[in-house]
């Protein structure tokens, strides 16, 4: 009977825990609720001509990421070496970017590229060290099966209210949002502008993906 009754108040607390977590869940998903670009952003600027994505080098040269990420040379206008304060040298590959049905409640801006997967992949592995950061859910949760070709889809951004362009970025171990900022000579404010998931400036999570409009008196 004793026993009973622990277990029933047990069960309660349980109960009661469940919930407050469930809460705290749902709160914390709407609060990390990143989203790619939407294709009816009213910023956007239909023509989509300067999209941007960051690319850092990991020993590759100019040409080898221009194949990575579909940068062919009828597309790529330009690939620009970008200096990291720690004195790393990455580069910006200019893509085109265009509004994409990716199923049947996704459509957003991106630009695809195709990767073959080798032994050993893992989607992290690849996201990281092929794509520097910016595939979006590599793989689709499927398994990844050496040989296989996977559609890689790579968020791209536009904005009349960013004449130079766009660039998606993928947020490194240490960044600020005035540091990133910098970068492209963009401000705070303009990139929480283009970002509407980002509600905490003073915390850009590692590995997140933010769309930097570059800065008009840049001298990139
Ligand atoms: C880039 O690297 C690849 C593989 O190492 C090499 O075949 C190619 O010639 C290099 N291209 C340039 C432009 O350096
Ligand atoms: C659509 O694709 C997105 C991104 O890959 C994924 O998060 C979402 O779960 C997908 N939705 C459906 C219904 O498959
Ligand atoms: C490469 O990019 C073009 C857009 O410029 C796109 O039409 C094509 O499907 C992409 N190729 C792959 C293999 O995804």
């Amino acid at each position: 009977m004793a026993n009973q009754c622990c277990s029933c108040k047990h069960g309660l607390i349980f109960f009661l825990l469940a919930l407050l977590l469930q809460r705290l869940d749902t709160s914390v998903a709407s609060a990390a609720g990143w989203q790619p670009m939407q294709c009816d952003a009213v910023s956007m600027n239909p023509s989509c001509s300067s999209s941007f994505l960051y690319a850092t080098s990991e020993g590759r040269n100019l040409s080898e990421i221009a194949a990575v990420f579909n940068a062919t040379a009828s597309t790529t206008a330009l690939l620009w070496p970008i200096k990291r304060p720690s004195g790393e040298v990455d580069v910006l590959v200019a893509v085109p970017c265009a509004c994409e049905v990716i199923n049947a409640t996704m459509s957003a801006l991106f630009h695809d590229t195709r990767y073959v997967v080798k032994p050993g992949d893992t989607p992290d592995k690849v996201n990281r060290g092929i794509f520097s950061g910016l595939a979006m859910n590599f793989g689709d949760g499927y398994p990844l099966i050496s040989g296989n070709t996977v559609t890689v889809h790579l968020p791209c951004g536009c904005s009349s209210a960013a004449s130079k362009g766009v660039v998606s970025y993928a947020v490194q171990e240490e960044d600020t949002l005035p540091k990133i900022a910098s970068l492209f000579r963009s401000t705070s404010q303009d990139i929480l502008n283009l970002n509407p998931s980002l509600t905490n400036p003073d915390f850009v999570k590692p590995g997140s993906i933010l769309f930097v409009p570059i800065g008009v008196d840049d001298s990139l």
